[in-house]
């Protein structure tokens, strides 16, 4: 079995709601990590000014340096999403351009990446999720597919039914468990 001890996940939530059913999720992930897994929910992504080169240089906004900081210090890296009309929530895309950034240096770059969510709809945001893993690929992570979990919440509340619970925190598990070795194998 993997040692994940000391392994630290910031997660990205992508809905601002106060309600939000996908902060729930990454609620449930970091109060149900496996032993010695922190999980460092940054929400509030709102804080952060709309990505612009003029404003990346010098005095940086303090929002975008905390994130880039909370980021940089975190082993993993778990996006937990909605979807806003095919596709990620501008909070989350605007996110993931100030990771990305400098360029090939940014503290997405070289991260182990994974996905998921859930949406009131058939396809739990599947469209949203893999532009997500996309987006937050060519900003330079190590994107690992197998982590992605696309939840629809039409039937079932994700944050109570065991099954889906499950699926969810086996996903993490996926993520933190990740060792690019293995992968090379
Ligand atoms: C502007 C907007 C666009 C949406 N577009 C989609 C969509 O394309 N696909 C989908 O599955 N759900 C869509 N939804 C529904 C959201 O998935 C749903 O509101 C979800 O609960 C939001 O996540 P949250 O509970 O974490 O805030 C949309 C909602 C809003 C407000």
């Amino acid at each position: 079995m993997t040692d994940t001890t000391n392994t630290r996940v910031a997660v990205l939530v992508g809905s601002l709601r106060a309600d939000s059913l996908n902060r729930k999720i990454a609620e449930i992930l970091r109060d149900e990590a496996p032993e010695g897994v922190e999980v460092d929910i940054i929400d509030g992504l709102d804080l952060l000014p709309f990505y612009n080169e003029d404003i990346d240089s010098g005095a940086v906004p303090a929002p975008a340096t905390a994130l880039r900081a909370r980021v940089a210090a975190a082993d993993r890296v778990l996006a937990v999403t909605p979807e806003y009309n095919g596709t990620m929530p501008a909070v989350l895309n605007n996110a993931i351009d100030w990771l990305s950034r400098p360029y090939g240096a940014g503290a997405i770059v070289g991260k182990p990446f994974g996905v998921v969510g859930a949406t009131p709809t058939p396809y739990g945001g599947k469209w949203a999720h893999a532009d997500t893993a996309r987006s937050a690929g060519i900003a330079g992570a190590v994107v690992i597919e197998d982590v992605t979990v696309s939840q629809p919440a039409i039937e079932v509340d994700p944050t109570t039914d065991p099954e889906v619970r499950a699926k969810l925190l086996g996903a993490l598990t996926t993520l933190v468990e990740y060792r690019p070795e293995a992968s090379a194998a």
